[in-house]
C-alpha cells in the first residue's frame, strides 16, 4: 500500500504557483530563526535507534515553523476546496534545512487522517519513513511537489514515522475529519 496521493492537476499547478511564490519568504523566516544543523541527524532515523530508545511522543527536531506566513492560509484553502465535506485544519508548516529532521513518532494523540504536501527543489535527497507490518520504509520526495495521505491510529498499531532532509524541505501538513 502506497501513502501517495495524487493531487487533481488544477490542485497541483495552484501549489506550485503559491509555493514558488513564497519560497524565499519560507527560508529567510528560518534565517531569522536560525536553524540548527545536526550532524548526526541520519542516525536517530534508523530502526536501531527506534528500537533502543525510550520514545513516545518524540519531539527530537531541528525544524522551523513559518505557520504566520500568508502563504499557509491560501495553501489551506486549497486543501479545504478538496474535501469540501470535511473538516481540514493546518497541523503545522515547517522549513527542514539540510540536516534537517523530525524523530520517530506516532501522533497517536491526534487521530485521524493526515495530508502533507511537500517541497523541495531536489529529487531523493529528503524523505518520509515509516514502519509498515514491522518493517522500514523510505519514501524519498520527488522534485516539486510530493502529497501523501496516511491514517494516523489512536491505537496499535500505531503509525511510527519519522522525516529526514539533507536539502532544503518544506512541508505543509492538514489533519482531515
Ligand atoms: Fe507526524
Amino acid at each position: 500500500m502506497s501513502i501517495r496521493f495524487d493531487l487533481p492537476d488544477e490542485t497541483k499547478i495552484e501549489a506550485e504557483k503559491i509555493i514558488e511564490k513564497n519560497y524565499r519568504d519560507m527560508l529567510l523566516n528560518t534565517r531569522i530563526a536560525g536553524a540548527k544543523t545536526v550532524k548526526d541527524w541520519a542516525d536517530k532515523l534508523t530502526l536501531e535507534y527506534l528500537s533502543t530508545s525510550n520514545l513516545s511522543i518524540s519531539n527530537e527536531t531541528n525544524m522551523v515553523s513559518f505557520e504566520g506566513l500568508g502563504v499557509t492560509q491560501q495553501i489551506t484553502q486549497l486543501i479545504q476546496k478538496l474535501f469540501p465535506k470535511q473538516v481540514v485544519r493546518a497541523t503545522g508548516f515547517f522549513h527542514y534545512p539540510p540536516t534537517g529532521y523530525m524523530g520517530w513518532h506516532t501522533n497517536r494523540n491526534d487521530p485521524c487522517k493526515r495530508l502533507y504536501l511537500t517541497w523541495t527543489n531536489e529529487a531523493d535527497k529528503s524523505f518520509f519513513r515509516y514502519i509498515k507490518d514491522e518493517k522500514v520504509i523510505t519514501d524519498y520526495d520527488d522534485k516539486g511537489l510530493t502529497s501523501r495521505l496516511f491514517e494516523v491510529t489512536g491505537e496499535p498499531p500505531f503509525l511510527w514515522h519519522c522525516v529526514g532532509s539533507e536539502t532544503d524541505r518544506l512541508s505543509f501538513g492538514f489533519s482531515i475529519r
